[in-house]
Formats: C-alpha cells, structure tokens, sequence
C-alpha cells in the first residue's frame, strides 16, 4: 500500500508537532509515530523550558550560560538564535492553552532555577512541563483538517533515489518505508519534503530516564540515507535518576536542586557536591553526575540522597507534586525523607548535522529536535534548552519547506516492499539478547568516565553484533524489534567512533587517557 502527502513528518513529540501545525495552512501534511502519540521523550519532561522572560536576566546572559555548559562548542549563532527565539516560542505555547505556573504580583509566570542558568529562568507547568506541551500540541493538531495523524506506524528507512522505479543517484529523500503496526505490512509513504522528529537514542544504555522508543531511529535512518552524523560521543547522563527497585528510570527533576535540594552521602549525611565545584548541587549536569559516579565507586555505595525535607512541606507538594505522589507510593515521603538517586542516561546530545533551518545534507530532507545536532548544545546540554530546541527548529524547519516549496520537486514512482526473499523469525529470543547485551556494555564502557581501552572493547563487541543484526535484517520479516535493534546498534557503533576519535576531556567526554582539554573545540563529524 502507498500513501502521499505533501509533507511527512517522522515523530509526534514537539519538534514534529510544532513543524506540523507551522505547515499546515497550506500543507497536507501527515505525521506518524511508532507507537502511541504521546510515548515521546517530551510527555515525560519535568523541569520546563527555557526563557528570557524576567527583569533582570537577558538573552545575553542565556546565551553564556548555553555557551558554559557547552564547553565552547557550541555555534554562537545558533545559540543567539534559539534563545532571542524562546519568549515568542513560550507565548505560542500559552496561546494554545499550556497552563504555565503563574507568578506572584506583577510577574507574569513562575520561574524555576536549574543547573547551569545564573538567573531563574524556567517556565513550567509543576513538575510535569512536557504532559502539558505535549497535551495542547496534539490537540491543535487533532483539530487541524490539514494534519493526518498516524499513530502505530514504525519508519524502517528513508526512501532515496535508489528505491525509486527509475532508479537514480540524486541522493534526495522523497519519503520512507514503514511497518504500520496494525496490518504488519509495510507500507510506502511518499511526499515533497520529510522531517524527521524522532527523538534519541537513551536505549543504548542500559539506564536512561528516556522513553522505551529512544533507539535513534532518525539517526540511524538518516545515517544509512548518506547524511553527515556529529557529536554522538556527547551523551548526557542526568545526576538524579530514582534509585529503585521496582521503579526504573524514573526522573528527579534537577528543578529540585534548583530549590535548595542537597546531594548527600548516604552513610554519613555530608554534603559533598562544594568539594567538585563551587556552584554546589547547581553546577551543570556533566559535573554533577561525574561527582555523584565518583563518590558511589569511592564508597562502594548503591546510591546517594537527593534531599528538599528542609525546605516548608507545602512548598514541595505544590512544586513538585508528581514526584511527591508517585515516591509516596513507593514508602518515601520526600517533604521529610531523602530520596535515593543515581545517574542515568538522558539526553542525545549528537545527532543529525542540520542548518539553522533544520535543512540535513540530503534534499528533501529536514530534521529538528533530540534527532539533531544543531550546533545549540556543544559538548553538554543546558538544562530544559531541550524543549525550546523542538520548538524553534520545528518552526525554522516548516518555514524553509514553504518558502521553498517549488524547489522540492513531487516525488517519483518508488518500488514497492520486497518480501520475496525473507522468511519469519524463528526466535525473538535472538534480539532481546542482543538488545541487552549492546545496552549493558554500552553503559560499562561508554559511560560516564571512559579509557581507550574500554572503549575499544565496545568497539569489538559492537562489529560481531553489527554483522549479525545486519543478516537478521536481510533474512527475516522485519519486526518493530528487529527495526528498533538494527537502529541501535548502528546509532551505539557512531557512538563508540566518535568517543574514540575524540582526543581530550571535553563536556559530557571524559577519558582518563586524555584528560585535559584541547586547545580548539572542534565537532567530531562522521560521514557515510
Ligand atoms: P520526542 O518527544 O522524543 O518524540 C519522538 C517521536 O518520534 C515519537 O512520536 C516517536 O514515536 C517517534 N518515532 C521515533 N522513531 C520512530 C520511527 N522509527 N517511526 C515512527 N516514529 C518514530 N527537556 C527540556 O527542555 N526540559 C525538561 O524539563 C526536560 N525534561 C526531561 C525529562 C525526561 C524524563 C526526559 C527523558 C527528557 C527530558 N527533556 C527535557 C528532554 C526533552 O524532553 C526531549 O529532548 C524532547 O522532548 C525531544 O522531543 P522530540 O520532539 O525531539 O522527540
Ligand atoms: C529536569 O527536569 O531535570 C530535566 C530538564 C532537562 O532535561 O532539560
């Protein structure tokens, strides 16, 4: 079966919505999603979003903080760009009904603090920010005639040239092929321009707060399309992640720090983060969790505390209300308990090479969102600059598309799906092995501290995977694990070659063969 629209946008997070309902006006417009529409990474956002909006604060001094915990890689002029483009990303949110926290007296909006940001300057709905963004998007775009949402439809490739019945090498993407859930057929999908939206790649690690479909599909998809990938080596580790038996991956939002919460030795109750650096709990990210995974391994310990019961227990249920609910049904009460924490895997700070219109190296193809490197983040992402990514690219990305629109030619005639030559898989038990086994190497030797050695050890393990996932795919019906699993382990192996070629500590980086930094900040860049 084959199916064309105008434009095809691959994920229903933010990114791909706030694209959608930008081109749809004039576009028909369809958006698909691997699962459910809200199963993306920005329904579980916690903290908020990243804004201007105060007295007192200014874009310039956004901008350096973006910059400081980029650790000077970062592109000057995108980060200008994104910021200068947040009060107006934040207004548009509101207009569709996201209900903001709103300030006392004369501010408009209550504004959180969070690591890295030398003013308050996140705007949130709570604890639960990207629900909300996530809610009122999807209903705009319900209501929208223009924009088919199509939930339960898993992207396998892009289409090229190379698919099409008269075979050329233009290199341009005219859409993709893609395993709609309910039939168990694959299906083409064809259009003028395609965005990818498709979020990260938290699942290469065996712990990670992001959403069981973080396998980097749009990475991979556009990795195998010959568009350039950078920064993979960039993974971001979130200091504060519930340490739980029962629960895994649950968030402690870093707005908990923001309030006055302390990081604690379990054993003894010392503070410790004033020992690593200066700014304490509010120091950014990768200082934190490198602090916290230094301290466990010193101590031998599970886990360290993450502690806000000196703060008034009715300022915490009213800040922090989901959190509160969901630990209170664990057994701790967090306006008088400490709460276990860990680091894990969060956020992909690498990904697809794009412009600052969200154009990738093949034609007809945009992205915008976790999918991307944009050049925004460097070597470490400023807290809750995330959101505010999705919201501006997904916008630049859907004016470029109609400003230049007559120059994306309509796509040709693509062939459809051969399954002549596959067969059923015999044993699922064969990918959740290999599923495992990537993301718990991946989490032991591409971690938080890293040595060539290991590395090179994921570097072996990954090539033996990487030849047999590839002959699974070749000999088996494809299934939304194989699809997923393929995608992993080529999205683990760019990580493994950048974090490899990278020859110094920079950011989110940190090898103890090359500990110092280097004198210039250069991009790792790998090109198909
Ligand atoms: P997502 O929202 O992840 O959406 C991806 C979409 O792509 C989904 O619809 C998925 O189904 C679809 N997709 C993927 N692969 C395929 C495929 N093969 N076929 C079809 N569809 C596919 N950032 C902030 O700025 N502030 C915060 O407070 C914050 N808190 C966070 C808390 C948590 C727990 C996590 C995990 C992240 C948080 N982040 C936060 C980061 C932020 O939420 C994400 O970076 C952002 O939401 C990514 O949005 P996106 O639109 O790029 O992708
Ligand atoms: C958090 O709430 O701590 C997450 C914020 C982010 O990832 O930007």
């Amino acid at each position: 079966m084959s199916h064309d629209y105008d434009v095809l946008i691959v994920g229903s997070g933010a990114a791909g919505l706030t694209a959608a309902l930008n081109l749809a006006t004039a576009k028909r417009v369809a958006v698909i999603a691997k699962g459910r529409l809200d199963e993306g990474a920005t329904g579980w956002a916690q903290g908020g979003i990243a804004a201007v909006l105060e007295e007192g604060d200014s874009f310039d001094a956004h901008v350096r903080d973006t910059m400081i915990a980029g650790a000077g890689l970062n592109d000057l002029a995108v980060v200008e760009h994104v910021v200068e483009g947040a009060p107006r990303a934040i207004e548009r949110l509101a207009e569709l009904g996201v209900p903001f926290n709103t300030g006392d007296g004369e501010d408009r909006w209550h504004l959180t603090r969070e690591g890295g940001h030398s003013h308050r300057r996140i705007v949130h709905v709570a604890d639960a920010t990207g629900w909300a963004v996530q809610q009122a998007l999807e209903k705009a775009a319900v209501a929208h005639p223009n924009i088919t949402l199509i939930p339960d439809m898993v992207a396998i490739d892009l289409v090229t040239g190379r698919h099409a019945i008269e075979f050329s090498t233009s290199g341009a993407v005219h859409g993709l092929y893609a395993l709609n859930r309910a039939t168990d057929r694959v299906e083409t999908i064809t259009a003028r321009a395609t965005v990818l939206a498709t979020g990260g790649a938290g699942r290469t690690y065996l712990y990670s707060t992001a959403p069981r479909g973080a396998t980097g599909d749009g990475i991979a998809m556009a990795w195998r399309a010959g568009c350039r990938i950078s920064n993979m080596e960039f993974m971001q580790f979130h200091p504060t992640c519930l340490y739980n038996l029962e629960v895994k991956n649950f968030l402690i939002t870093e707005a908990v720090r923001g309030e006055g919460g302390r990081l604690l030795i379990p054993t003894t109750g010392e503070r410790f983060m004033p020992r690593f650096d200066e700014r304490g709990e509010l120091a950014p990210r990768d200082i934190v969790a490198r602090a916290i995974d230094h301290e466990i391994k010193r101590l031998g310990l599970d886990f360290v505390h993450l502690d806000i019961s000196h703060r008034e227990p009715e300022f915490v249920r009213e800040h922090f209300p989901n959190i509160y609910e969901k630990l209170l049904g664990l057994g701790i009460d967090i306006t008088t308990d400490p709460i276990p924490v860990v680091p894990a895997q969060h956020y992909t700070c690498g990904g697809v090479v794009v412009d600052m219109d969200g154009k990738t190296d093949a034609p007809g193809l945009y992205a915008a969102g976790e999918v991307t490197q944009s050049g925004l983040h460097g070597a470490n992402r400023l807290a809750s600059n995330s959101l505010l990514e999705c919201l501006v690219f997904g916008e630049a990305a859907a004016h470029h598309i109609d400003a230049h629109w007559d120059s994306l030619g309509p796509p040709p005639a693509i062939r459809p799906w051969d399954e002549s030559r596959v067969t059923d898989l015999d044993e699922e038990v064969v990918i959740q092995q290999s599923w495992g086994e990537i993301r718990r190497f991946m989490w032991n030797f591409v971690g938080i501290v890293r040595t060539t050695k290991r590395l090179e050890r994921a570097a072996n393990r990954i090539d033996l995977l990487k030849r047999e996932v590839n002959g699974y795919y070749r000999d088996f019906r494809v299934t939304p694990n194989l699809i997923e699993l393929r995608n992993l382990v080529e999205v683990a192996d760019l990580i493994i070659r950048s974090a490899l070629s990278r020859h110094e500590s920079r950011g989110l980086h940190y090898t103890l063969d090359y500990p110092e930094l280097a004198a210039e900040a250069v991009d790792t860049v790998l090109v198909p």
